[in-house]
């Protein structure tokens, strides 16, 4: 079959790489790419939000599958326009409707439905510009550390902690008042801070069985010791030794199935991944948010880990006989090591040659923030570069290997984070 993916980062491109060794793929086409992906396919240059130019292209190239790798064009309702239209509406598309990517979409909908269908999550309230009074008197209330969170998508920026109370006020107030991230912001989530180890679980369903895929955990701090400012995420490991199986046991039981079963009993048809980040508070699981896509880095540990075919995977999604597909998993660890560009996650620069890629071993090389240039020359063209992922029977060898290649692999102002996985290392 012709297969679209949407996207152009790490996430697509190990998509992609695993979607390039299905017998069942005929053409794949990933729009817009990246230097990584047209190594998979064929890059078409179309903007994620252009319906109508997707719609064009799918009809022309005789696609039978749309696989949206980001949350944009889902918030914004890619399935439900080809749903709407009678020319592509045979054609599946794995990601939800807009109804289901609520659950990332505004994190007041995602609050209220855990709160309904009781799903551990960190109490909260939700407040409104005209509520901004009732606000202040909440955080005065609350013991610190205070988390604030803009209810729409903010591009990862939207989530605020801090210690203090006075800032968290002047938040609140740049937020409701001020439109801090514009209409993101017109409401805010504060919430009771939940201290404890994060992980990510992604859950494919059809919107009625599920399976659950290797856990991972991302490294979203720039710094070693998880320091320094909030990135899109510096590293990734699957899978994660505390995620045992009495934990997993515990997320499939309290959020897993009540989260399948909620959407159900909600009316809100859901074809696609959810992402489920997790906070492990002393060994009970918390829902910290969700989103309704696969997440970067993780997707980069935990996509090589299957080692089955994924279009039958995706088939099971669309086709609704998820349950009687048989998903296979390797049982080593994969370690994900990002290279970043200098200044990242600030202001960074972007043009550098990439040297060495192919004096790699041992590893998967996933480009993030790439392109090819007019000489053919891959440059950097983002904030994370490249995603270098490697199997190995512990965190620590597979780090190793990660490593090795993150030395050889080389850009002006390449930076990474050498503890990967080391808070997990006992
Ligand atoms: P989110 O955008 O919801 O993933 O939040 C960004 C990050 O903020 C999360 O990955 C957590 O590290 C942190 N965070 C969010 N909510 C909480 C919370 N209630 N308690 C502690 N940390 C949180
Ligand atoms: N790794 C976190 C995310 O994709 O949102």
């Amino acid at each position: 079959m012709n297969i679209l993916l949407l996207g152009s980062g790490g996430r697509e491109h190990a998509l992609a790489w695993k979607i390039k060794q299905s017998k069942k793929l005929n053409k794949l086409y990933i729009a817009p790419g990246n230097a990584g992906t047209a190594l998979c396919g064929t890059n078409v240059s179309i903007d994620l939000n252009d319906f109508e130019k997707i719609k064009s292209f799918v009809l022309e190239e005789n696609i039978s599958m749309l696989i949206v790798g980001p949350e944009t064009p889902l918030v914004e309702g890619i399935h439900d326009f080809f749903l709407a239209d009678k020319t592509i509406q045979h054609i599946p598309v794995i990601g939800p409707q807009k109804a289901g990517a609520m659950l990332e979409g505004s994190k007041d909908f995602s609050k209220k439905f855990m709160l309904k269908h009781g799903i551990p999550t960190a109490a909260y309230k939700t407040f409104t510009k005209s509520q901004l009074r009732d606000g202040v008197v909440f955080i005065n209330s609350l013991e610190p550390p205070y988390v604030l969170k803009a209810d729409g998508l903010a591009a990862g920026k939207g989530v605020i902690i801090t210690e203090n109370q006075g800032e968290a006020v002047q938040i609140l107030n740049y937020m409701l008042a001020d439109a801090m991230f514009g209409e993101a912001s017109s409401k805010v989530v504060i919430e009771e801070y939940l201290n404890g180890i994060e992980l990510s679980v992604f859950v494919a369903t059809d919107g009625n069985s599920y399976k659950i895929l290797p856990v991972a955990k991302d490294y979203k701090r720039i710094g070693e010791g998880d320091s320094g400012p909030n990135t899109g995420g510096m590293g990734s490991v699957s899978h994660v030794p505390f995620a045992d199986k009495a934990f997993m046991q515990k997320v499939e039981q309290k959020i897993v199935i009540p989260t399948i079963n909620g959407l159900k009993n909600d009316g809100i048809p859901y074809k696609g991944f959810i992402f489920i980040g997790l906070m492990n508070v002393k060994g009970e699981p918390y829902v910290i948010e969700y989103n309704a896509r696969l997440g970067d880095p993780e997707t980069e540990t935990v996509i090589p880990r299957i080692k089955s075919d994924i279009i039958d995977l995706f088939e099971g999604i669309a086709n609704g006989n998820l349950a009687e597909k048989e998903i296979v998993f390797d049982e080593r660890t994969a370690v994900c090591v990002m290279l970043v560009a200098n200044g990242y996650p600030e202001a960074y620069e972007k043009g550098k040659l990439i040297k060495n890629l192919d004096n790699v071993t041992d590893s998967i090389v996933f480009h993030a923030g790439t392109k090819t240039d007019t000489n053919g020359n891959i440059i950097t063209n983002g904030g994370r570069v490249i995603a270098i992922t490697s199997f190995g029977n512990t965190i620590e060898e597979a780090k190793t290997i990660s490593l090795k290649n993150a030395e050889i692999i080389d850009f002006e102002g390449k930076y990474y984070r050498k503890d990967i996985g080391k808070d997990l290392v006992i």
